[in-house]
């Protein structure tokens, strides 16, 4: 990964070196830690953070359920986050704020110990890889299922749910594949390892609902917005695997993703002729301009550094 020079822990900047945990950290044990992924571009105005408020409160609400209170206030938060990105002179970066159960009390019961935050930001310009991202993305449909909200919380982005895509994403490396989907328990299709799936059949957009057990993502509300926005008509429906297979175009959303085509799911073309994907194009050069302050109507979607 690239390097940056300061980490914020717990209300310091520490050096990247120094920024460490305790080998006995609660969370390093039991998964009990959640996180947010957020990305800051640059822009004519300086760098942006993206929808940086909506990203606080998902990583709030994860706290919530997590029940880690008595931590920082979300103004403390979005002011550390925008500290953390001026002090290390980035202008496009990858913020990842992660709170904890931290050190003290080993034993399932992660409440007897404080909850500690940390905030990190390093450039990370192509999460996928920059040939997939170009030419599309070959994807399998994982032999393991999205966990269902029966046993964790999908809407929570907490750590343990990692080791579920975790698993999802070795094996489609492992195939030679660049990404996964995941099925949820009912067969249905959830997401990719990371990312939300859209799919288009007929000109008509659609995307699995946030009761399927895909992360409710920020990227995706974004591409709901401006496809509405755009006239492209839009609904959230169940979607099956041979719905995958016969899309006119399929593509993942996600903050470190972007907005990336799908090229193949499981040995079928996807496209009604390679490489063609027109809506998947113009929605992600839509979230292109947006992010990079180009399109003024979604600047209140901006927070500038
Ligand atoms: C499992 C999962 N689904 C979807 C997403 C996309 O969410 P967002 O667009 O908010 O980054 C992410 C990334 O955070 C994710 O980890």
């Amino acid at each position: 990964m690239l390097e940056s020079k300061w980490i914020w822990m717990n209300g310091k900047q520490v050096e990247w070196s120094n920024a460490k945990i305790h080998v006995l950290t609660h969370a390093f044990h039991y998964a009990t830690a959640v996180f947010e992924g957020i990305r800051c571009f640059e822009t004519d105005e300086g760098p942006a953070v993206f929808r940086l408020s909506e990203h606080i409160n998902r990583f709030f609400d994860s706290m919530k359920i997590y029940m880690m209170h008595g931590t920082f206030s979300f103004d403390e938060v979005r002011n550390a986050i925008k500290e953390t990105v001026s002090i290390n002179g980035l202008k496009e970066c990858y913020i990842r704020p992660i709170a904890y159960y931290s050190y003290g009390e080993m034993g399932l019961n992660p409440l007897p110990n404080k909850v500690e935050l940390a905030i990190s930001v390093w450039e990370w310009p192509s999460y996928l890889g920059e040939k997939a991202e170009r030419e599309g993305l070959k994807c399998q449909v994982s032999s393991w299922r999205r966990i269902h909200s029966s046993a964790l919380p999908p809407q929570a982005k907490a750590t343990a749910n990692y080791a579920n895509s975790a698993l999802a994403k070795i094996e489609a490396l492992k195939g030679k594949y660049d990404e996964a989907i995941l099925l949820n328990m009912d067969s249905m299709v959830a997401e990719g390892t990371g990312e939300n799936l859209f799919r288009v059949k007929d000109g008509i957009l659609s995307t699995p609902p946030a009761s399927s057990g895909v992360l409710r993502g920020i990227t995706r509300d974004t591409i709901i917005k401006v496809a509405k926005d755009r006239g492209i008509e839009f609904w959230r429906n169940d979607l099956s695997r041979e719905e995958l297979y016969t899309s006119d175009e399929l593509f993942l959303t996600g903050t470190a993703a972007g907005v990336t085509p799908v090229r193949e799911v499981d040995g079928r073309a996807i496209g009604l002729r390679p490489g063609e994907w027109p809506v998947s194009l113009r929605l992600k050069e839509a979230y292109l301009d947006i992010v990079h302050g180009r399109d003024s109507k979604y600047r209140s979607w901006l927070d500038f550094v």
